[in-house]
């Protein structure tokens, strides 16, 4: 699709927008951004109107990753990622889903403390939404920071075709760290059979032990995983039981992959602010921008006591980070993933600075070698989260799985539906620890409502991180949390690995209100 027909699309995507203007974020007070290309900004409410009502569409199209790479992709309101939403913290909202595809969905807010029956969990929380049919969200927006918004039905599958889009919650008081200019960033992986494999990112890194090796090392072998197992049966629900591992072989920045992915532009002497999102369902990415430091001032959206420099930035699927970029060093540089291959399979884009345009930046180096890696030992949260009232319940969680190329993921030796919830009440301090005993690394996502992280392999951390995904190590990793059970309902906690969530890594935090 060229400029202009995308240009049309987002014009004509005012007509979803009703109770609400669609402005461009200038209006907003946020400089810099590309226009309000496939953006839904939310506006001021038309008269007296205080709940602010959009409308997303989900619908296949036709996408084009690059030149000549063109999909099947499942999108909302017609773009891939989902249109970006932000509303502001506190705000009453109401997106009206509506199902234009061929197969039933639902919408996921993630990291948002949405009431259990707005969770978008078939089976769970709600029904599927036929094709055809609408759903009606409603909640209060928050906590404040960067979220996203994707489909939970057939995870492995709605999400790998696109249903995931970023969902910003600005704060309703100052920024802890004020910037001029923010670019939002959602990474990808792609299997469109165009080009080769890449390897898959196995052990993960966030926790930072091993500096990397594990990941460098990743390569798993596909052939092996071959879909020969059966399926569970969790059918509609989950996705329709086991299949072979995707092969991944195109890595995209915002729907796109070099060279079709949409420079950013900066100009000297501003403070840039980057929202980086990780929807890709099996790559840890590894974010680095040339001649650059990367603050991190938030994890999973909740900020920091004070921004963390590093000069690269892994990300498991899942995760966000918001990091500070001072623009100081004028020139042309690439914004890339350093892991190998992927930013030969199009994760990288052109950062230039104005009157810079026409330069040629140096060459991406892949790997990690001296650099000074962001971990989550590295930082300390804000203590941002619901106090705890009640008394201190401890759980633990071994998670195993794929042996000898199985595709069944469990907890304490169980697949879902049979893994035993966490059943806890309302206001307990509940401490969950999850060990890995698995060779894969398994980000772990918990539904409703963030959790402090207090260690990492064993290391406490200074100030807990606020986090809603957290990577737990291959081979012996382990992490510990601890949340106040303030959200009532039942709410999955699981991989985000959709191999491995479809494959029964997943049970339930059962909250009694
Ligand atoms: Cu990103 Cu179960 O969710
Ligand atoms: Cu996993």
């Amino acid at each position: 699709m060229d400029e202009a027909a995308l240009i049309r699309g987002a014009v004509g995507r005012r007509q979803f927008i009703r109770g609400a203007w669609c402005v461009g974020l200038g209006a907003l007070g946020v400089m810099g951004r590309p226009g309000a290309r496939g953006l839904v900004a939310i506006g001021q409410a038309e008269a007296a109107q205080d709940v602010r009502e959009i409308v997303l569409e989900a619908r296949q199209v036709k996408w084009e990753l690059a030149p000549g790479r063109s999909i099947t992709a499942l999108a909302y309101n017609g773009r891939v990622p989902g249109p970006e939403i932000r509303f502001k913290e506190g705000e009453r909202v109401r997106v009206v889903l509506k199902n234009a595809l061929g197969e039933p969905t639902t919408i996921h807010w993630h990291g948002v403390d949405v009431p259990n029956p707005m969770d978008g969990m078939p089976g769970i929380t709600q029904k599927p939404v036929p094709p055809g049919g609408t759903f009606v969200y409603e909640f209060e927006a928050r906590p404040a920071g960067t979220r996203w918004y994707h489909t939970h039905f057939q995870g492995q599958r709605q999400m790998d075709l696109g249903l995931v889009a970023p969902l910003i919650i600005e704060p309703a008081g100052s920024d802890p760290f004020p910037f001029d200019r923010e670019y939002t960033l959602v990474l990808d992986d792609w299997a469109t059979g165009a080009g080769p494999a890449l390897p898959s990112t196995r052990e993960g890194t966030a926790g930072g032990r091993g500096e990397m090796g594990g990941m460098m090392s990743g390569m798993r072998g596909r052939g092996m995983m071959g879909g020969g197992m059966m399926g569970r049966g969790m059918g509609g629900m989950m996705g329709g039981g086991s299949q072979a591992m995707p092969a991944y072989d195109t890595m995209s920045i915002n729907g796109k992959a070099y060279p079709a992915t949409e420079p950013l532009r900066v100009r000297k002497g501003e403070r840039l602010r980057l929202r980086l999102i990780n929807a890709s369902a099996d790559h840890t990415h590894l974010i680095r921008l040339a001649g650059h430091q990367l603050r991190v001032t938030h994890t999973d959206g909740n900020p920091l006591v004070e921004a963390v420099a590093v000069d690269a930035v892994p990300i498991a699927p899942s995760e966000r980070y918001d990091v500070l970029v001072a623009a100081d060093r004028p020139g042309a540089w690439w914004l890339y993933c350093a892991q190998p291959g992927h930013a030969a399979a199009g994760e990288k884009v052109l950062f230039t600075y104005e009157r810079r345009e026409g330069r040629k930046p140096e060459p991406v180096t892949e790997g990690v070698g001296g650099l000074r890696l962001w971990h989550y030992t590295l930082g300390q949260g804000r203590d941002v989260l619901p106090a705890a009232s009640g008394s201190v319940r401890s759980f633990s969680q071994t998670l195993s799985g794929g042996m000898m190329g199985s595709d069944a993921w469990t907890i304490n030796g169980k697949q879902y539906p049979s893994t035993d919830p966490i059943a806890v009440k309302r206001g307990e301090r509940v401490r969950v620890r999850l060990g890995n005993m698995s060779m894969e690394a398994h980000p772990m996502h918990l539904h409703g409502q963030s959790f402090a992280v207090l260690a990492v392999n064993g290391q406490r951390l200074a100030q807990p991180l606020v986090k809603d995904s957290v990577d737990v190590e291959a081979h012996m990793g382990a992490v510990d949390i601890e949340f106040a059970a303030h959200n009532p309902g039942d709410w999955f906690f699981h991989c985000h690995k959709p191999m491995h969530m479809e494959g029964g890594m997943i049970t339930l935090v059962r909250i009694a209100g």
